[in-house]
C-alpha cells in the first residue's frame, strides 16, 4: 500500500466525520447528500482494499457489521439508576422542601425534557467508542456496540476541538426516533406487510436489539445525551457545565434546557415544557429537575435505585386501558363511514374520553378489533383519540368481531366501497343523507369558516332534526325565540348565539369558499384560490384550466371547484346566502404588480425564529407584497425564510433545492419592494 492511499483514507475518514456531524447533531450541513455518498462510497472501496485501514471509528462502520448469535453483558461500572416520579406540583414542592433542609439552598435546578426512548451508554477510551450497552436492569445490561455505531449522531470518535478527550469517559443518554420518522417507518412496515410499533419507544427498544446490525443502521434512530458514567481524566462542576462539554465533544444535548432555576421557575418551566410537548419532532413524556452543582448532588447522595438530586415531574399519562363497549359508525360530510369505537369513559390527561375513531375497516381488521376487548387508548393534544392496541390475552371468548354495515345506519342508503388516497373507504350514496347534511353544517359553522361560536354539535343535531335548518341558509334566520326554545338551550345562550350568528355574517373570501366544503378544498387551497381571483363571482366563472393554473392547485380541486359552482342548485345556495345579509369581504392585500415584489405569486416558507419580528409580522409582510406563506416544504416551494435554530425545514428545503433568505436577505428583499 503506498502512502497517498493511507494519506486519501485519513482524509476521507476525517472529513466524512465531520459532515456526518454537521449534518446529523447540527443539523446545518455543508455539502449535498450526493457528495457526501460518492466519498463514502471511494472510501468504501479503498477500505475494501486494504483492510487494515478499516478502522473501529471510521464513517463506513456505520452500516453495521455481522450478525451476532446472541448480545453479550455488560455491567455497568457505575450502575445506572432510574427516577423517582411526581405526578404533580405537590410532590415537586416536597422534593424541593428535602432539597432546600439538606443544601439550604436557592436557585440550583435545572429543567431538562425527560425524553421517551431507551437509555443507553457509550463507552469512550481516549477518544474512541468501544462499548455500548443498554440500560438492562441498571446493574447489567447488554452489549449494543455494533448497532450504537450504526446511529449517525453518535460520534465515533470524540471531538477535540476544545478538550482533549479523557482516558475514559462513559456518556448516558436516550436513544429516540423522531415522530415523522416513526410515521414513515410503520407506513413502510405496514406495506411490508409486517408488523407496526405501537410507539416510537418501542420502535427505538426494538431497533436496538437487532442481533443483525444492518437493521438497526435502517433504522432512523437518533440520541440526545444527558449524563456520564465513569469518567477518569476529567471533571466537571457542574450538571450544565457536563452538557456542554459533551457538546463539545460531538453529541447532541437537547436544546430546550433551563438552568440557575429556583423552584418557581421550575413549575413555570414545567408548563412550558407542556406547552412544548406537541410541537417537538420526538416523544417527551415530563420534565427531569436536577440540582445542577455536583458537588451538592455528591452530598445529597443516592438511595439505592435513585438519585436524591434529581426527580422525573411526569406528565399526566396520555395513554389508558379502558374497554371496547361498542362499535358504531358515522357518517362523514362526504358520506365516508367511519367506524367509532364507544369506550368505558376514561380520564387521559385530565380529559373524559368514551370514543375513539377506528379510522376504517382495515384498521379494525389489522388490529383485530372486537367489541367487548380490552384496548390500550391514546389521547395526543387535542387530536382526536385513538386506539393504539388491544389486549388480546384478556379476551374471554365472548367479544364480537365488527361487520361494517351494508347500508347507511342514518338513511339506509346503498354503500359503496371506493378506493381513496390509498384505502378503502365505505360511502353512503345518498347525498341528502341527514347525518352528511349535520356535518356539513357543522363545518359550515365551524371555526376555521363562519366561526359561530355556540352553534355545537348537540345543537346543529336538535336544530336539523325538527327541521330548522334545511339549508345553509337556515342557519341565518333561526330566530332567538325559536332557539330559547329548544332543549337545553336558555335564553342567554340563545342571544349570545343569535349575536354570534350577525356577527359571521361579514367574512373573508377563503373562508367562505372553505365553509362550502367543496370537496379537496381544504383550508390552504381555499386562500390559493382567494388570492388569485378578487372576488366570489370570478371564482365562480373561473375555468378548470384557470384554477389549475394557480400554483398549489392540483387538478382535483381545480375540477371539484369548477363543477361545484357549476351547479345550479350550489349556485341557489349561493345567491340565498347573499340575501341572507351575508358579506364576503375580500380581505386580499392590495398585491402589488408582479415586478414591484420578488415575493409576489411566490410560495414562501417562514422557518426558526427572527430577531426583528414575530413569525406572524413576517408574515403579514409577505402577504402584503403578494406571496403565499405556507407551513410546509415541498419541491413547489419558491423561498425558505431561516430564522435562528432552524430545523428540519431547513434541511428539507436544502435537499429540494429551495432558495434559503437568513433573515438579513430577507429583510433586505422586503424593503426593495
Ligand atoms: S437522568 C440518575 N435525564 O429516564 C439520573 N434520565 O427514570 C438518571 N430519561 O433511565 C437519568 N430523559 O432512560 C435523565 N433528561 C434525562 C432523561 C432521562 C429521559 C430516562 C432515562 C432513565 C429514566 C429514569
Amino acid at each position: 500500500m503506498n502512502e497517498g492511499i493511507q494519506k486519501e483514507a485519513l482524509s476521507l475518514q476525517r472529513s466524512l466525520t465531520e459532515h456526518s456531524y454537521r449534518y446529523h447533531v447540527l443539523d446545518d450541513p455543508i455539502i449535498s447528500d450526493a457528495e457526501y455518498d460518492g466519498m463514502l462510497k471511494r472510501l468504501m472501496e479503498i477500505e475494501e482494499e486494504f483492510p487494515e485501514l478499516s478502522v473501529p471509528d471510521s464513517p463506513t462502520k456505520r452500516v453495521g457489521a455481522p450478525p451476532l448469535e446472541s448480545f453479550e453483558k455488560a455491567v455497568h461500572s457505575v450502575p445506572m439508576l432510574s427516577l423517582d416520579n411526581a405526578f404533580n406540583d405537590q410532590d415537586v414542592l416536597e422534593f424541593h422542601k428535602r432539597i432546600l433542609r439538606l443544601t439550604g439552598q436557592e436557585g440550583i435546578y435545572i429543567a431538562e425534557p425527560k425524553l421517551d426512548g431507551v437509555a443507553v451508554e457509550l463507552r469512550y477510551e481516549n477518544g474512541t467508542l468501544v462499548r455500548a450497552a443498554t440500560r438492562g436492569d441498571g446493574v447489567t445490561g447488554e452489549v449494543i456496540t455494533q448497532n450504537a455505531r450504526t446511529i449517525r449522531s453518535v460520534p465515533l470518535k470524540l471531538k477535540e476541538d476544545k478538550l482533549k478527550a479523557p482516558a475514559l469517559l462513559e456518556v448516558r443518554g436516550e436513544v429516540i426516533i423522531r415522530k415523522s420518522d416513526f410515521e414513515k417507518l410503520n407506513q413502510t412496515r405496514l406495506e411490508n406487510g409486517e408488523s407496526i410499533f405501537a410507539n416510537p419507544r418501542n420502535a427505538a427498544a426494538g431497533s436496538l436489539r437487532q442481533l443483525d446490525s444492518k437493521a438497526t443502521a435502517k433504522r432512523p434512530l437518533d440520541i440526545f445525551v444527558y449524563g456520564t458514567g465513569l469518567v477518569k481524566g476529567l471533571e466537571f462542576k457542574s450538571h450544565s457545565a457536563m452538557l456542554e462539554i459533551l457538546q463539545g465533544f460531538g453529541f447532541p444535548v437537547n436544546p430546550n434546557i433551563g438552568t440557575g432555576l429556583s423552584i418557581a421557575g421550575i413549575l413555570s418551566a414545567y408548563k412550558e415544557f407542556e406547552a412544548l410537548r406537541e410541537g417537538l419532532p420526538y416523544e417527551i413524556d415530563g420534565m427531569v429537575i436536577k440540582v445542577d452543582d455536583i458537588a451538592l448532588q455528591r452530598q445529597l447522595g443516592e438511595k439505592i435505585k435513585s438519585p436524591r438530586w434529581a426527580v422525573a415531574y411526569k406528565f399526566s399519562a396520555q395513554e389508558k386501558t379502558t374497554t371496547i363497549k361498542d362499535i358504531v359508525v358515522q357518517v362523514g360530510r362526504t358520506g365516508v363511514l367511519t367506524p367509532v369505537a364507544i369506550l368505558e369513559p376514561v380520564n387521559i390527561g385530565g380529559a373524559m374520553v368514551s370514543r375513539a375513531t377506528l379510522h376504517n375497516e382495515d384498521e379494525i381488521r389489522r388490529k383485530d378489533i372486537r367489541i367487548g376487548d380490552k384496548a390500550l387508548v391514546k389521547r395526543a393534544g387535542d387530536v382526536i383519540p385513538k386506539i393504539v392496541k388491544i389486549f388480546e390475552t384478556e379476551r374471554k371468548g365472548t367479544e364480537i368481531p365488527f361487520e361494517m354495515p351494508l347500508q347507511c345506519p342514518v338513511c339506509m342508503s346503498r354503500i359503496e366501497k371506493l378506493k381513496l388516497d390509498r384505502s378503502w373507504v365505505n360511502k353512503c350514496v345518498n347525498a341528502s343523507c341527514q347525518a352528511q347534511f349535520k356535518e356539513r353544517i357543522r363545518h359550515f359553522v365551524s371555526k376555521k369558516a363562519f366561526d359561530m361560536e355556540g352553534l355545537g354539535r348537540k345543537i346543529v343535531d336538535q336544530l336539523v332534526e325538527e327541521g330548522m335548518i334545511r339549508s345553509f341558509v337556515d342557519v341565518f334566520t333561526l330566530e332567538k325565540e325559536k332557539l330559547s326554545g329548544l332543549e337545553r338551550q336558555a335564553e342567554k345562550s340563545a342571544a349570545n348565539l343569535t349575536e354570534a350568528i350577525e356577527k359571521s355574517k361579514k367574512i373573508s373570501l377563503p373562508r367562505f369558499l372553505y365553509a362550502l366544503g367543496i370537496q379537496h378544498t381544504g383550508e390552504n387551497s381555499a386562500k390559493l384560490i382567494s388570492q388569485q381571483f378578487s372576488s366570489l363571482d370570478d371564482i365562480m366563472a373561473a375555468s378548470v384550466t384557470d384554477l389549475e393554473s394557480i400554483h398549489g392547485i392540483g387538478p382535483e380541486t381545480a375540477s371539484a371547484v369548477h363543477g361545484f359552482f357549476s351547479n345550479a342548485e350550489n349556485q341557489a345556495v349561493i345567491r340565498q346566502l347573499l340575501e341572507a345579509g351575508v358579506e364576503i369581504q375580500n380581505d386580499r392585500p392590495q398585491s402589488p404588480e408582479p415586478l414591484d415584489s420578488p415575493f409576489y405569486q411566490k410560495r414562501v416558507v417562514l422557518t426558526g425564529t427572527l430577531a426583528a419580528m414575530a413569525r406572524s409580522e413576517a408574515q403579514a409582510m409577505l402577504e402584503a407584497t403578494g406571496a403565499v406563506v405556507t407551513s410546509s416544504v415541498s419541491a413547489k416551494t419558491d423561498f425558505l425564510i431561516a430564522g435562528a435554530d432552524a430545523g428540519s425545514k431547513l434541511d428539507k428545503a436544502r435537499k429540494a433545492g429551495v432558495r434559503i433568505l437568513d433573515e438579513t436577505e430577507f429583510l433586505a428583499m422586503v424593503r426593495q419592494s
